[in-house]
């Protein structure tokens, strides 16, 4: 069942608290921890002043340079320790008759069902709040290949309204966010699977229910890599795909890094069969969803 939640929540913390009472009360990995300590984000959101001396802290670094190697504008981090993330993210909407709509579009991550790799508790701040549909599938029974059909549930409509929060679960929920009709920001208390560099995520077509594409996370831009040596490689390459077959955690990157060898060096394919469990990989000869956006787009 999709979570979406109106709490009744009166007390009022910052971020640096939030992050506090995050590790402190959210001892594991799981929709149930997270889901009933989810005060706290609701509780950050009854803080209305934090959130604008920050982007006028914002705004002042673009003096020193420091802006240089930061995300794009519209999301902002407000504290993490690198288990959990506080981010805002602002939403615009946008014109239809731009010129330059599709190039927004993705900017905002408008219009791409998407599932996320990690757990994402989001809360409405500011605005109306963006318009998103909600729908929920299985990993666990998924491949990851592109084209794959995939069991879809039901939509759930939403609306990110200044106080609501919704939790889009770990490789659970898929959402579309739609353009709000005004600027809106929103507050998202992210927590990071230690592997989850190891865990794809992916874009859909919800009206053919199939898997279209990577999201841009780590995992599909990995994958995107590796399928560039089938053009571009020399005999180092053939080493560090053979050592990837080989020793590599994530079952997928080996067996694209496998797809990439039997093309540009197929006698180093028979004893990678012969000495590993490479042979064994169900998807093996599947062409797998490999990143296709910016890994920007990802972490919304
Ligand atoms: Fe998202």
């Amino acid at each position: 069942m999709v979570l979406i939640a109106d709490l009744d929540e009166t007390r009022t913390i910052g971020p640096e608290e939030c992050l506090a009472l995050a590790g402190e009360l959210i001892r594991e990995n799981s929709v149930e921890a997270i889901w009933e300590n989810s005060w706290i984000l609701r509780a950050l959101a009854n803080d209305r002043s934090f959130l604008i001396k920050r982007y006028n802290e914002r705004l002042k670094s673009y003096w020193s340079g420091d802006e240089r190697d930061k995300y794009q504008p519209q999301s902002l981090e407000l504290a993490n320790n690198n288990r959990f993330y506080i981010r805002s993210n602002i939403w615009m909407p946008l014109a239809p008759s731009s010129k330059t709509l599709e190039f927004e579009q993705k900017l905002f991550a408008y219009e791409i069902p998407h599932d996320h790799n990690f757990q994402l508790l989001t809360v409405g701040y500011y605005g109306p709040g963006y318009p998103t549909d909600i729908y929920e599938y299985d990993a666990s029974r998924v491949t990851g290949a592109a084209g794959e059909n995939v069991e879809i549930s039901e939509k759930t409509e939403a609306i990110l309204s200044p106080g609501r929060m919704i939790f889009y679960r770990q490789s659970r929920d898929i959402h579309v966010q739609h353009t709000p009709s005004e600027m809106s920001v929103s507050l998202n208390l992210s927590l990071s699977d230690p592997d989850y560099d190891l865990i794809p995520q992916y874009v859909f077509d919800v009206n053919t229910n199939k898997i279209v594409g990577g999201a841009g996370d780590l995992h599909s831009n990995r994958l995107f890599l590796v399928d560039v040596f089938r053009a571009v490689n020399d005999s180092n390459s053939v080493e560090i795909l053979s050592d990837f077959v080989r020793h590599f955690d994530c079952p997928r990157t080996r067996a694209a890094a496998f797809q990439v060898l039997s093309e540009i060096e197929p006698d180093a394919c028979a004893p990678l069969l012969m000495k590993t469990d490479i042979g064994k990989i169900a998807y093996l000869n599947e062409r797998l969803a490999i990143g296709n956006a910016a890994r920007e787009y990802s972490r919304f």
